[in-house]
């Protein structure tokens, strides 16, 4: 199995890339499969010019790809006004319909305010039940109390990656026929 792990920052350090991150090693510590991690400065900083599948640049079509490759998906997104990074959305506007259909995906988000946890149930879920993935019950919210710095989560945080990589492990049961969804 591959995992690929996508995080919609704009910037590095990301706490919200450090949370991809933590969930794909979480999995790759378990022998569920191997992992790589894209974000958005992966794509280029011409990524938001982008309009068309046919015409984006070699850099932006790598992500599109291993996206589309994947066993398993774990995306991440920083809260921006309420909801996903604009162009963590566009990323998924390139997408055919059909591209992710019943693929495992696990659903996280950063933010400052509690609140805001909801950006997985109102704005990442809808999303990518559009798409027909496999959609993990509980989404992985973090707050800026959750890091010791933006490269890494305090210890207490952990127990909430490891439930949601079992979640994951699940998931990828699903997939491979082991059991049914
Ligand atoms: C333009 C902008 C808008 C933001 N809007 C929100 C928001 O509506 N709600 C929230 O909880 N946090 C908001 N934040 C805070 C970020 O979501 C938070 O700092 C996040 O962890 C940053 O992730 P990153 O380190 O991956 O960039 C906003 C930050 C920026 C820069």
């Amino acid at each position: 199995m591959h995992i690929v792990g996508f995080s919609g920052n704009l910037s590095r350090p990301s706490r919200t890339r450090t949370l991809v991150q933590a969930v794909l090693d979480e999995a790759s510590a378990r022998g569920l499969g191997t992992t790589a991690l894209y974000d958005l400065i992966d794509a280029g900083p011409g990524f938001g010019q982008t309009t068309e599948r046919s015409k984006v640049q070699p850099e932006v079509e790598a992500v599109l790809s291993a996206i589309e490759k994947s066993d398993a998906l774990v995306v991440g997104t920083a809260v921006y006004k309420g909801a996903y990074t604009g162009l963590f959305k566009h990323m998924f506007d390139q997408f055919d319909m059909t591209a992710l259909a019943r693929k495992p995906v696990v659903l996280t988000a950063t933010g400052a305010a509690p609140a805001h946890a909801s950006v997985i149930d109102y704005h990442l879920r809808p999303l990518f039940l559009f798409f027909d993935t496999l959609v993990a019950t509980r989404g992985l919210y973090a707050l800026q109390p959750d890091f010791e710095t933006p490269d890494r989560l305090v210890e207490s945080f952990h127990a909430r990656v490891e439930r949601t990589v079992d979640e994951l492990a699940q998931l990828l049961q699903v997939r491979s026929g082991k059991t049914s969804s």
